[in-house]
C-alpha cells in the first residue's frame, strides 16, 4: 500500500525515548512492507539523525533527513541563535516534501516536546501544523505520566492537531510498578486518545531486538487507520434530507453528486472522502490568509475563554471597540465612525437607512430617493435587493421592495461602438446632468466601487469613480461604497476605492474583514453624518437599528487578527507579483473559442463564456455550461463557483504560486473540455 504521507512524532517532554520510538515504528512499518523514511527536521547535539539513518540502512541525502543542527544540546531557539542560524520553515517543508515524493511513509521527529520553540516565534507545533500532519505523542511510563500526557494531547486538541496515538517508553529496566502498569488506561479512558503500546526498555536497539519484543505488542493497526479514506457519502445523505442550500435549484442538488467539506487547512478545503481541493473562489469571496490561520485561530480561542458574547445595545465590548479603531485608521480617510452588523446584505441597509435618515434628520424631506446601478448586487435581504440591478435575482421580489432609481452601469464592454474615452465622457456627461436635475430628491448613490462583482467581474474604467465620487459631493448626493466583495485586499489594495483615492460617505464591509472566518460587518461613516442623528433623546431621531449579534466579540477578535496578519505577512506587497501572475496566465484564455472576455481587478476575476465570440451569444441555459465547467474542475482538485456564464476565479490572497498556476491550468483546461 503507497501511504505517501507523514506521521510527526512528538512527546511529553525532552529525553522520553522519541528516538526509540521513531525506530520501532519504523522497524515495524518496514517489516510490513513498508518503504519508511525518517526526518528529524532540528537536532541540537547528539546524533539522533545519523543513528536511525544508520539504523534503517538510509540512503537520503543528511540534509533532507536533518536540514537543521546545531552543535549545543539546548532548546533550538537558543542552540541556533548560539551557531548564528536561522531556521527557516520552509526549507524543513520543502525537504519533508522531497523525502514523502521518496517513501511510502515518514516519520518526522520532533525535537523536545509539543511547545518547543524552534525559533522564538515558532514552536515545534507550528511545525506539525504547517506540514499539515497528524502526530504520535511519545510519553515515558512511570509517576507523573498522566499530568504531562494530557497536558500534551489538552494541548494539541486545543490547537487542532490530529493525534494518531500515544505510545509509551520504558526507560530503566526495573520491573514495571503500578504507575506503569495502570497509567496508559487511564489516559486513554480521560483523553480518549488510543493507546499504540509500550515500548520496552532496550539494552541494544538491534533490528531482530525491535521485532521480537515489539512486533505484537504494537498497534501498527490503529498507527495507520486514518491513513485510508473510504468514500463516505453519510453526510451528503443527510443534506439531502434536511438541507436548502442558497441559490441552489434544490430538484439538481438532490440527483448530483455533492461534496462535504470537512477539514480545511490554508488554501485547501478537503471532504469527508479524504479529497482536497484549492478554494479557488475563498471560500465565497471571504477567505484571505488561509484556513486555520494560526493567529485567527488563536485570537478566536483566546477571546472565547473571555466573552463570546455580550451586546452592543446599551454596553461595550472590548474587541468590538479595538475594531473599531482599527477600521477608522485602515479606511479612506473622513470614514470616523463604525456601525457594526452581521454580512453584507446588512451593512448595506445600514448605510441606506442611515442616508435616508440622516436627511430627513436635516428636515431636507424630499430627499428620499436612491440610485444604484444596473447590474448592481448589495445582497439578499429587502432593502438589498431594492438596490439590486440583475433581474434574475431581483425581479421577483420587485413588488416587495421600495422603489429607488437604476442607473446606467459605467461597465465598458470591449467592441462597444464608441471608444473608451467617448464612452467615459458621455456616462459621466449624463451623471452630471441626472444628478444636477435630481439631487433634491436624491439621498444617496449606492456603488461597488470600480467592479460589479456578482454581475460577472464588471470592471470600470479607470477614472468613474473618482468623477462619480466628486459629482456626489457637488451636488449633496452621499456616496456609498459597498466593499462587501471588493474589500480587504481583493483588488489588490485595501479597499478598491483607493485606487482613485475616492473617500466615500458610507463604507461596507463584511466578507473579508474577519479573515473568513465569522459573520461580521461594519458600515463606516463620517462625523458629518454621525452628528446628523445628534439630537435630545425625546426628539425621536435616533438611528432605530441594531442587529442582535452586533459587535459580537468573537467575530470582531478574529476581525482584529485578520488586520494584523495583513502587517505581519505583508500581504498585500505579497500579493502583487502575484496579480501580475495572474494576469500572464489569464492571457492563454483568449485562445480558447468560448471565451469573449476575461476581467481582472487583482485577485478578482471573471471568464466570460459565449456560445460565438463574434455575436456575444450566450449559451443556452439548459446547458448550464459554468456550472459543468465547475463540475468538471472538481475532478481535478479545484472549487469555482459560477456566476451563470462567467467562471470566476477569486483564490485567498495567502495562496502559494504553484497552486495559483494549478488553479489557471486547470480551470483553462476545463472550460476547454467542457466547450470544445
Ligand atoms: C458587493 C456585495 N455587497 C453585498 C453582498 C451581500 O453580502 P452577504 O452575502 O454577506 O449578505 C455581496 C455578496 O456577494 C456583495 O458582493
Amino acid at each position: 500500500m503507497k501511504i505517501k504521507k507523514g506521521i510527526f512524532i512528538t512527546a511529553t517532554d525532552t529525553g522520553v525515548g522519541k528516538t526509540i520510538a521513531t525506530l520501532v515504528l519504523a522497524t515495524l512499518l518496514k517489516a510490513k512492507g513498508f518503504d519508511v523514511g525518517i526526518m528529524k527536521p532540528v537536532q541540537c547535539g547528539g546524533k539522533d539523525a545519523h543513528f536511525l539513518k544508520t539504523s534503517l540502512n538510509l540512503s537520503d541525502p543528511d540534509d533532507l533527513i536533518n536540514p537543521f543542527y546545531a552543535p549545543e544540546p539546548l532548546s533550538p531557539h537558543l542552540a541556533f541563535r548560539r551557531a548564528k542560524i536561522t531556521i527557516d520553515q520552509h526549507k524543513i517543508i520543502d525537504a519533508y516534501q522531497e523525502l514523502q515524493k521518496r517513501h511510502d511513509i515518514v516519520l518526522v521527529e520532533g525535537a523536545g516536546g509539543l511547545m518547543v520553540p524552534i525559533r522564538e516565534d515558532y514552536l515545534v507545533s507550528d511545525l506539525i501544523s504547517d506540514l499539515d500532519l497528524e502526530a504520535v505523542i511519545v510519553s515515558r511510563l512511570g509517576l507523573g505520566t498522566i499530568n504531562h500526557s494530557l497536558l500534551t494531547i489538552h494541548q494539541m486538541k486545543n490547537l487542532g492537531i490530529k493525534i494518531r496515538g500515544i505510545i509509551f517508553s520504558t526507560l530503566n529496566s526495573k520491573k514495571p510498578g503500578l504507575p506503569e502498569q495502570t497509567n496508559p488506561d487511564v489516559i486513554k479512558k480521560i483523553s480518549g486518545v488510543d493507546v499504540l503500546g509500550i515500548i520496552p526498555y532496550f539494552k541494544k536497539t538491534s533490528s531482530q531486538e525491535i521485532m521480537r519484543t515489539c512486533s505484537n505488542t504494537i498497534d501498527l493497526k490503529t498507527l495507520l487507520k486514518a491513513q485510508a479514506s473510504p468514500k463516505n457519502n453519510h453526510y451528503e445523505k443527510l443534506d439531502k434530507k434536511y438541507l436548502w442550500h442558497p441559490f441552489t435549484q434544490m430538484s439538481d442538488w438532490l440527483i448530483e453528486e455533492q461534496l462535504v467539506i470537512d477539514e480545511a487547512k490554508g488554501c485547501h478545503l478537503k471532504d469527508t472522502s479524504g479529497n482536497t481541493y484549492i478554494d479557488g473562489v475563498s471560500s465565497l469571496w471571504v477567505n484571505v490568509h488561509g484556513h486555520r490561520h494560526r493567529d485567527i485561530d488563536q485570537a478566536i480561542r483566546d477571546q472565547i475563554n473571555k466573552v463570546s458574547h455580550s451586546t452592543l445595545l446599551g454596553l461595550s465590548n472590548v474587541p468590538a471597540v479595538q475594531l473599531a479603531k482599527e477600521l477608522v485608521a485602515l479606511a479612506p480617510k473622513g470614514l470616523r465612525k463604525v456601525f457594526y452588523s452581521d454580512n453584507g446584505s446588512t451593512a448595506v441597509e445600514v448605510a441606506i437607512k442611515m442616508a435616508f435618515q440622516f436627511w430627513q434628520n436635516k428636515k431636507k424631506l424630499k430627499k428620499q430617493k436612491i440610485v444604484y446601478l444596473e447590474h448592481s448586487y448589495h445582497g439578499d435581504t429587502l432593502g438589498a435587493v431594492s438596490v439590486g440591478g440583475i433581474d434574475v435575482f431581483h425581479k421577483i421580489y420587485r413588488p416587495l421592495t421600495f422603489e429607488a432609481v437604476k442607473w446606467p452601469s459605467p461597465f465598458y464592454r470591449k467592441g462597444n461602438w464608441q471608444s473608451l474615452e467617448e464612452f467615459c465622457q458621455e456616462y459621466l456627461k449624463n451623471a452630471k446632468y441626472f444628478l444636477e436635475n435630481n439631487h433634491k430628491i436624491l439621498a444617496a448613490f449606492v456603488v461597488e466601487p470600480m467592479i460589479q462583482a456578482a454581475a460577472g467581474m464588471l470592471v470600470w474604467p479607470k477614472g468613474i469613480l473618482k468623477s462619480l465620487c466628486e459629482l456626489c459631493r457637488r451636488y449633496d448626493v452621499l456616496l456609498i461604497c459597498d466593499e462587501v466583495a471588493t474589500g480587504f485586499g481583493r483588488t489588490g489594495k485595501m479597499f478598491a476605492c483607493e485606487h482613485e483615492g475616492v473617500k466615500p460617505d458610507f463604507l461596507c464591509v463584511a466578507k473579508g474583514i474577519t479573515g473568513g472566518y465569522l459573520p461580521l460587518a461594519a458600515t463606516l461613516t463620517t462625523q458629518k453624518v454621525f452628528d446628523g442623528f445628534l439630537f435630545e433623546y425625546k426628539d425621536l431621531k435616533t438611528f432605530f437599528h441594531g442587529h442582535t449579534y452586533t459587535g459580537n466579540p468573537l467575530a470582531c477578535a478574529a476581525a482584529l487578527a485578520n488586520i494584523k496578519v495583513f502587517k505581519k505577512e505583508r500581504t498585500l506587497y505579497n500579493l502583487a507579483p502575484k496579480i501580475k501572475f495572474l494576469a500572464e496566465g489569464l492571457k492563454r484564455f483568449y485562445t480558447l473559442a468560448c471565451v469573449c472576455e476575461v476581467r481582472q481587478l487583482g485577485f478578482m476575476v471573471g471568464i466570460e463564456l459565449v456560445s460565438d465570440r463574434v455575436t456575444g451569444e450566450p449559451f443556452a441555459l439548459e446547458k448550464k455550461i459554468g456550472i459543468r465547467v465547475c463540475q468538471e474542475l472538481r475532478k481535478h482538485g479545484v472549487l469555482l463557483r459560477p456566476l451563470g456564464q462567467v467562471i470566476v476565479l477569486m483564490p485567498p490572497l495567502a495562496i502559494k504560486k504553484d497552486d495559483l498556476e494549478t488553479l489557471i491550468k486547470e480551470t483553462y483546461e476545463a472550460i476547454k473540455k467542457i466547450t470544445g
